[in-house]
């Protein structure tokens, strides 16, 4: 007997319409017709279900603070942020303001984020507050934490302890921010001492990367490099790399992408705050954004991501994951029927593969964590961003639209 059978839906990876059965959270068959009985079943009446969106470079440490920048530049934000450290920061502030950003997502159909957390910060108020957010929220959301040192690794001589005891705090990932260190050659080494820290705990890697209108800024080659030399491949994720929109194309194309995919480096952009942020110096303005388009030709993992949410950096965002892959197919050049789909890839299997989610898909086996959608097909849904129907974890019915208040089934 079979806990759940959603009936007659199209997915993204299936021709015709299919059925979709679920047993013990898990998915047990999915064909054109399951004849199985059931204790539920839903008539997807043709609509697109999918696997859940996957945010895979976010700040749930600043979201909601709703701090002004008057600027709209990246300096302004770190500064603004800076300040909200030292005034307004607490564990309950970044505990509050997460989870209702969270219960958002989860509502927009989110089901994994992978968040920094500022470790500059002597008291590690955030890692404090998103350790215990990503236990409570276990079973609606899958939270990796990146330990991320946002005023620089070298900015002060306790970062390192700091950085160090996030990770001991249970914080998952190390992160690092080589175009904020004080020195070119300090950008260098911190990459290098964070990938060995990286190595040693065997931890991923996600660095914020040649966040930059400088063609200078090169770290992501040496990023490339070392993950390479120290054997790290497929574990490091350069997420940004916006100088590379300003780079000599020469060396983009023939050096830095193809030694990017030779490291198995994933990259991530973020559209909507790279577009946003990025271009105020330079005439005319460019892209801000990476090559998404080259990097997928050859053969990169690229993911999108919604990075901010009414923050110090970005006074918008809404947790919709359509709206970051609509902005990276304009910003990109992503509008062909094909490059669509990839767009929706960028948002749901790209991101999984990044933070490595055991049971992501919509095969037999997986885990049943899906998302019901008012669309039938993927450009659809990705035009209209498509209203989100019914939000299912683990097998279980836990929310979207077609769910009355009172909790009752379609
Ligand atoms: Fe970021």
């Amino acid at each position: 007997m079979l806990d759940l059978l959603i009936a007659n839906v199209h997915t993204p990876q299936h021709k015709g319409p299919v059925d979709v059965a679920v047993a013990d959270g898990k998915i047990a068959e999915v064909a054109p017709r399951i004849e199985a009985a059931s204790h539920r079943t839903i008539d997807g009446a043709g609509r697109l279900l999918i696997p859940p969106f996957v945010d895979a470079h976010f700040h749930l440490d600043s979201v909601l603070t709703r701090v002004p920048n008057s600027s709209g530049t990246l300096r302004e934000g770190i500064d603004n942020w800076a300040l909200y450290k030292q005034q307004k920061l607490t564990v309950e502030d970044v505990y509050r303001r997460a989870s209702q950003y969270c219960e958002h997502a989860f509502s927009m159909g989110i089901q994994a984020i992978r968040s920094h957390v500022d470790v500059c910060d002597p008291q590690l108020r955030g890692a404090r507050a998103l350790t215990q957010l990503k236990r409570d929220l276990a079973d609606r959301i899958d939270i990796q934490l990146v330990a991320f040192p946002q005023d620089g690794y070298y900015s002060a001589p306790q970062v390192r302890e700091q950085l160090l005891s996030a990770l001991d705090m249970g914080v998952d990932v190390v992160g690092a921010i080589p175009h904020n260190e004080p020195m070119y050659r300090q950008g260098s080494e911190s990459l290098h001492e964070l990938l060995l820290i990286a190595q040693e705990r065997d931890l991923l890697v996600d660095v914020h990367c040649d966040e930059s209108d400088d063609p200078n800024s090169r770290h992501v080659e040496t990023l490339a490099a070392l993950t390479a030399q120290l054997g790290l491949q497929g574990r490091v994720t350069a997420s940004h790399i916006t100088a590379t929109a300003v780079m000599d194309p020469y060396y983009v194309s023939r050096k830095l992408i193809p030694m990017l995919a030779a490291a198995g480096l994933h990259v991530i952009c973020n559209p909507l705050i790279n577009v946003h942020l990025g271009g105020h110096f330079t005439h005319p303005k460019h892209r801000a954004m990476a090559p998404l388009k080259d990097l997928l030709a050859a053969g990169v993992n690229v993911a999108c991501a919604q990075d901010c949410n009414e923050d110090p950096w970005y006074p918008l965002g809404n947790a919709d994951m359509f709206e970051v892959a609509r902005m990276g197919a304009h910003v990109g050049h992503m509008m062909g029927l094909e490059a669509l789909h990839t767009m929706f890839d960028t948002v749901t299997v790209n991101p999984a593969r990044i933070m490595r989610l055991s049971g992501y898909g919509l095969t037999a086996g997986c885990r049943a964590n899906m998302v019901l959608l008012r669309a039938t097909s993927v450009v659809e849904a990705l035009r209209t961003s498509a209203t989100r129907e019914l939000i299912i974890r683990d097998g279980a019915v836990r929310g979207g639209a077609a769910v009355p208040p009172s909790g009752n089934r379609l």
